[in-house]
């Protein structure tokens, strides 16, 4: 069922900002009109995740309460919202089922049946499965299948891979969204996918790329070959932890850190050691050793690099990604990141490109959002599949049965 003048709202809750969106979808989901863009510092949420539901809850409410003014007389009751941190992760899974029906054809619920058995992982008590994709269907031995309806064969096997999330996590997230006043979560979809969706092409994802999503405190890494998505995962470490680091090392305010950052980032990649200076407070000069900026941001900016290699190795991609790194997230607006990436994993890097999102093309913190958005597009059409307020986490377990897939 299409929703109230085709309009769509999603909801990034990040450990940097809460930002929200309203857009109204014109025709067939091709045309699209940005209603209404707020984001507000995040507070609450520690890499990524919910720590204190109430402040949160608070913060979501100022942006709903925020875009509610600008989209008048709409008003939102829905929306799609990211979740982020280090507790996501993907598995493999393998499934296999005999073909059912007597002229040996494939049924779709032969297919649904051999990705539940695929379903069947290790997973803790407390971690459940969000989201399970196909890599490939086998029949009898045939690899490689995209769409096996209507085949004709034996055996039908999938290899898959399952989205697992810490349950406490993904339930105090929906609960912390509906206690801010909307009345469903339409889909919960981990911010890597999210940017993803906002910023690789269909060849990209063919020939192998990774997003790699430099929030606040956690960077994100979707890796994609064969138009699927082969690894996700969720680091712990973000561009605040630059800002931090810099804090420390010249001994000033996080404020001031930050404007250091933002101003003289550009300095971390190049050995430019001079003293500079910076106005606090309007009145205040303060003088700073840039070497001593320049060692703090890239050791942290190193290390984040190190861990994307570490992922891309346990899956065997290191260097070795065709249509090289998607950089996004607010982190990758630091002047020469792009270069420096390039060196530390050795493949194509560049930044991502927004499309189709006026006034907002230029930001890349804002690509998650956006490819929410571009998600609850691709669901128009379909049922719609609801989380409620009330009983959450039956809720929960009833939507994550029905998502088949976040991906073309
Ligand atoms: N020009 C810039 N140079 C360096 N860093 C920047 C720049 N502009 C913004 N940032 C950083 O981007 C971060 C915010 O990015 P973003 O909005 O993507 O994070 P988030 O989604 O809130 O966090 P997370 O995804 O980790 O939960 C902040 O740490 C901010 O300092
Ligand atoms: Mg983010």
């Amino acid at each position: 069922m299409a929703r109230p003048q085709n309009i769509i709202s999603a909801l990034d809750i990040g450990s940097g900002y809460i930002k929200g969106i309203v857009v109204q979808s014109k025709k067939e989901g091709q045309e699209m009109a940005v209603l209404s863009v707020v984001s507000v510092f995040s507070d609450g949420i520690k890499r990524g995740v919910v720590v204190d539901g109430e402040v949160v809850s608070d913060k979501i409410n100022q942006v709903l309460t925020k875009l509610n003014n600008e989209v008048r007389p709409h008003r939102i009751r829905e929306v799609f919202i990211n979740i982020g941190g280090a507790h996501i992760v993907s598995e493999p899974g393998h499934g296999a089922v005999a073909i059912s029906r007597a002229d040996q054809r494939v049924s779709q619920d032969d297919v649904d049946r051999v990705m539940e058995e695929a379903k069947a992982i290790n997973i803790t008590s407390n971690q459940e499965i969000l989201n399970i994709l196909p890599r490939e269907f086998i029949v009898d031995s045939e690899p490689g299948l995209k769409d096996v309806v209507g085949m004709k064969g034996i055996k039908l096997e999938v290899n898959a891979l399952a989205i697992c999330v810490f349950s406490p996590f993904l339930n105090k997230l929906v609960e912390t969204v509906i206690s801010a006043g909307v009345e469903k979560v339409n889909e919960v979809i981990p911010s890597p996918i999210a940017s993803a969706q906002a910023l690789l092409s269909p060849q990209q994802r063919e020939l192998g790329t990774a997003i790699i999503d430099i929030g606040a405190e956690t960077t994100g890494l979707a890796v994609y070959e064969d138009r699927n998505l082969i690894h996700l995962a969720i680091l712990p470490v973000g561009s605040a932890h630059i800002t931090r680091d810099i804090a420390i090392a010249l001994q000033v305010d996080i404020s001031v850190a930050e404007e250091i950052k933002n101003k003289f980032g550009s300095y971390i990649f190049q050995n430019k050691t001079k003293k500079e200076k910076i106005i606090i407070n309007k009145t205040e000069e303060f003088v700073f050793d840039t070497k001593k900026m320049i060692k703090a941001g890239r050791a942290r900016v190193s290390e984040i690099f190190d861990l994307v290699n570490k992922e891309l190795k346990k899956i065997n991609k290191q260097e070795a990604l065709p249509a090289g790194i998607v950089l996004t997230g607010g982190g990758s607006k630091l002047p020469g990141i792009v270069n420096f990436a390039k060196n530390e994993l050795k493949l194509p890097v560049k930044k991502g490109s927004i499309k189709g999102f006026l006034g907002l093309e230029d930001d890349l913190s804002y690509s998650v959002l956006c490819g929410l958005v571009l998600s609850g597009l691709q669901e128009e059409g379909k049922e719609s599949r609801i989380l409620s307020n009330g009983i959450v986490s039956a809720l929960v377990s009833a939507l994550r049965k029905t998502i088949k897939t976040f991906t073309p």
